[in-house]
């Protein structure tokens, strides 16, 4: 029986959506409030999903506290109070949209994990907006 497990974890991060070959005004007719130069936050809620087979001895999918450790470990100390456009080094040629974000998370997490296990990734920029990255 596969199952998914879930742990949600939280980061604060500061962007600014732009591409460096446009102007101002076509960033921000593009990009809107999120290219402003000043860059702005975001409490961003992330979730990682992780789908496999009960271990019968277990009983457990993954162990939570090896799962938590590593967003802890790869994701949280890496983007947590950073400029991501700044001070990830992902993001210094890739636009940090939600989008993107969910695709690095997933790279970052993925290498560390049972390779017979799915991993998926959803990422909440705002309460109301999310984005999910399956591989
Ligand atoms: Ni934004």
């Amino acid at each position: 029986m596969r199952v998914t497990i879930s742990r949600k974890a939280h980061f604060n991060a500061a962007h600014r959506l732009f591409r460096k070959d446009w102007s101002d005004a076509q960033n921000i007719s593009v990009f809107g409030k999120c290219s402003n130069p000043h860059y702005h936050g975001h409490n961003y809620e992330l979730i990682a999903h992780i789908t496999g087979e009960i271990d019968p001895e277990t009983g457990y999918v993954m162990d939570m506290k090896v799962l938590k450790d590593l967003i802890k470990e790869k994701i949280e100390d890496e983007f947590d109070h950073k400029n991501l456009n700044e001070e990830v080094p992902e993001f210094i040629d890739l636009i940090p949209t939600a989008e993107n974000m969910a695709v690095v998370i997933y790279q970052k997490l993925i290498p560390h994990l049972n390779d017979k296990h799915d991993l998926s990734v959803t990422l909440y920029e705002t309460p109301r907006n999310y984005v999910t990255f399956s591989g």
